[in-house]
């Protein structure tokens, strides 16, 4: 007789140990003075099943600063609004650079090689800016339906401060600009993108936020986000590009798509199955959260639960 499933909750309760058992959490962002002063010993994370039911252990309802999980979201709600004409402006390949290089650019006519480094996220945030007239609103208003949070939302003083420090991203939005890749003002677009990564969640928020690209694109009401094959694409960019030079190694041990953010949060996807948040504040030197991929590689070993 196989075993049992083991149920989310225990998985998770046991997870939290190994955790709490384990020295050395790497550091908190200090690019963006105010992430600096976080504890790189907190720890939360959560499992949403397709229902929206969600698991929890640690601080799994504590909200923290989003930060590039957005990205996912702007992603997909561009592409659901403008399809493919997207990719005519930003590519799906992995850069094996930091999140915020500037080196590849100039080199590739301003377009950037995916939508999730930084560079790429801000042709997707103009994009949906031109689409929506207000990019970062139309994106916390979905995180908020989609969550069931109306608390949800910005965290001005993590956006002035990173706007206070945002020099590279600002000369990213310029050079792309040059090549005509970006259409609004550069400081309408960093107005828009620093709010859009200031946005709290918990991980409870995120991992049910998440749910349509384990639901092949359905929203938590039914309705359509993207479709079938949309939602695929996403989840293959996440895979391959979403912890950017650390996508392989993430990929080796973790086995499905996930996003990271500088604020200590990954998201990640089981199509088909569930959703996860993780939340962890010390990072490694590529700007992932150290306990957030040890995590869900002890997830997906103890569950059995990837995408291979
Ligand atoms: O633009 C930035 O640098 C930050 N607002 C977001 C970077 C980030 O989260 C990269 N993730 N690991």
């Amino acid at each position: 007789m196989p075993s049992p499933f083991p149920s989310f909750q225990s998985v998770l309760e046991r997870i939290a140990a190994e955790i709490e058992a384990t020295p050395g959490r790497g550091r908190p962002a200090d690019y963006i003075p105010v992430l600096a002063e976080a504890d790189p010993r907190r720890f939360g994370m959560a499992v949403a099943d397709l229902d929206g039911t969600v698991y929890g252990v640690g601080e799994w309802q504590q909200p923290f600063s989003t930060q590039s999980i957005t990205k996912v979201f702007t992603l997909a709600l561009d592409l659901s609004l403008e399809g493919d004409v997207l990719w005519e402006h930003v590519g799906r390949e992995p850069s094996g650079n930091p999140f915020n290089s500037l080196v590849q650019l100039e080199h590739e006519h301003g377009i950037p090689r995916n939508p999730f480094i930084n560079a790429g996220a801000l042709v997707v945030t103009d994009r949906l800016q031109t689409l929506t007239g207000d990019a970062a609103g139309v994106l916390r208003d979905f995180l908020r339906t989609e969550s069931g949070n109306p608390d949800l939302g910005f965290d001005m003083t993590v956006a002035d401060s990173e706007s206070a420090h945002g020099d590279r991203n600002a000369a990213l939005a310029h050079f792309m600009a040059s090549y005509g890749n970006i259409r609004n003002p550069v400081p309408v677009l960093l107005d828009q993108y620093f709010r859009q990564c200031s946005i709290e969640a918990s991980c409870a928020d995120l991992a049910r936020a998440a749910g349509f690209l384990a639901r092949h694109g359905t929203r938590a009401d039914g309705s359509y986000l993207l479709t079938r094959s949309q939602a695929k694409q996403v989840n293959a960019v996440m895979l391959t590009c979403g912890t950017y030079d650390a996508a392989g190694d993430f990929a080796y041990r973790v086995g499905l798509p996930g996003k990271s953010g500088v604020g200590g949060g990954i998201i990640a996807v089981v199509p088909g199955r569930c959703t996860l948040c993780v939340w962890s504040p010390g990072l490694d030197e590529r700007g992932n959260s150290v306990a957030g991929v040890a995590a869900l590689d002890r997830f997906t070993t103890l569950t059995g639960l990837s995408v291979f």
